[in-house]
């Protein structure tokens, strides 16, 4: 017999436009697949579906050849070439009854590009933020990137939703990507529109899901996936900062998903590390 505290986490939850038929949601995690291999990426999700689960995540999307972190093996939603690996995942996700969620990402000063070869591009100009400290320089992002960046996006949202997914997340956790980048006052120092007060740092998210609304709001919801606090002191975009911009903007995605600190501190294994540990 179950306790029936429990109970609530097998009732269906409307997200959106979407419906979920339990509470149980597979944050989205990568598990070294990616691109390359296309069938077992898909295998494993197929067997959490199998499992139960009321939401299956993908693993970071790379939404654009502008940003991508070789010598890591990720998913890609770069072209239209990318759609059947992805739908494969998606159909592997809904056989029993899961929705599908995509996580998108654009790493920007998290990406070396080591593949692509090209110049990463950042809120302001800065040295690269990589596990590896490879000698790259990210460059800042002027208006026509970010418009860009907005562009990029909606190509990436329709080829979701033509690959099958019910719930697209933009992520901006774990002090990665342009999303995180742009609100933390430690990667963003712009004096324009899009840097200074909170608001402004909020704009690029703020557009990035409107646009995605406006692209597939009718059949998919939209998730944002932040950290708690980026864990780097007064200088970065801390827990309160993080409950202002809740309190300004609450409504807009159709549900978010908050994750802890930076990537090392949220996903060391227990073997490894005491459980919800604060510090690396
Ligand atoms: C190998 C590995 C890969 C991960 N990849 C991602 C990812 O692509 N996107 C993401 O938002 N989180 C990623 N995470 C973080 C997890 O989604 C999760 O937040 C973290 O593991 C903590 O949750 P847990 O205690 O349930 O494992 C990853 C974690 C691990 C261990």
């Amino acid at each position: 017999m179950r306790d029936a505290r429990y109970d609530i986490l097998f009732d269906s939850v409307k997200i959106g436009p979407v419906t979920a038929k339990n509470r149980f949601y597979q944050v989205p995690h990568c598990n070294g697949g990616g691109y390359r291999d296309p069938s077992a990426a898909a295998e494993m999700r197929r067997i959490k579906s199998e499992g139960g689960w009321g939401v299956i995540f993908t693993e970071q999307v790379e939404i654009h050849h502008t940003s991508e972190i070789t010598p890591f093996i990720e998913l890609r939603i770069w072209d239209d070439e990318d759609i059947p690996a992805l739908a494969r995942m998606a159909d592997a996700i809904h056989s029993n009854g899961a929705l599908a969620g995509i996580e998108l990402a654009y790493s920007g000063a998290n990406g070396p590009n080591l593949y692509t070869r090209e110049v990463p591009l950042a809120p302001m100009h800065t040295p690269i933020l990589t596990f590896t400290s490879d000698p790259v320089q990210a460059r800042a992002m002027d208006k026509e990137d970010i418009r860009n960046l907005r562009h990029w996006h909606k190509l990436a949202y329709r080829r979701s939703k033509r690959a099958g997914y019910d719930i697209l997340c933009l992520y901006g956790a774990h002090g990665f990507g342009a999303i995180q980048h742009f609100l933390s006052p430690r990667t963003n120092q712009r004096t324009d529109e899009y840097g200074g007060s909170l608001e402004n740092r909020a704009r690029l998210l703020k557009e990035l899901i409107s646009d995605a609304h406006d692209e597939v709001g009718d059949s998919c919801a939209i998730a944002v996936r932040l950290s708690l606090d980026e864990l780097a002191g007064d200088s970065g975009f801390t827990n309160s900062q993080l409950r202002d911009l809740i309190a300004m903007h609450a409504e807009l995605p159709d549900i978010w998903d908050f994750a802890h600190g930076t990537w090392e501190a949220c996903s060391a294994t227990s073997r490894f590390a005491g459980e919800a540990r604060r510090r690396t």
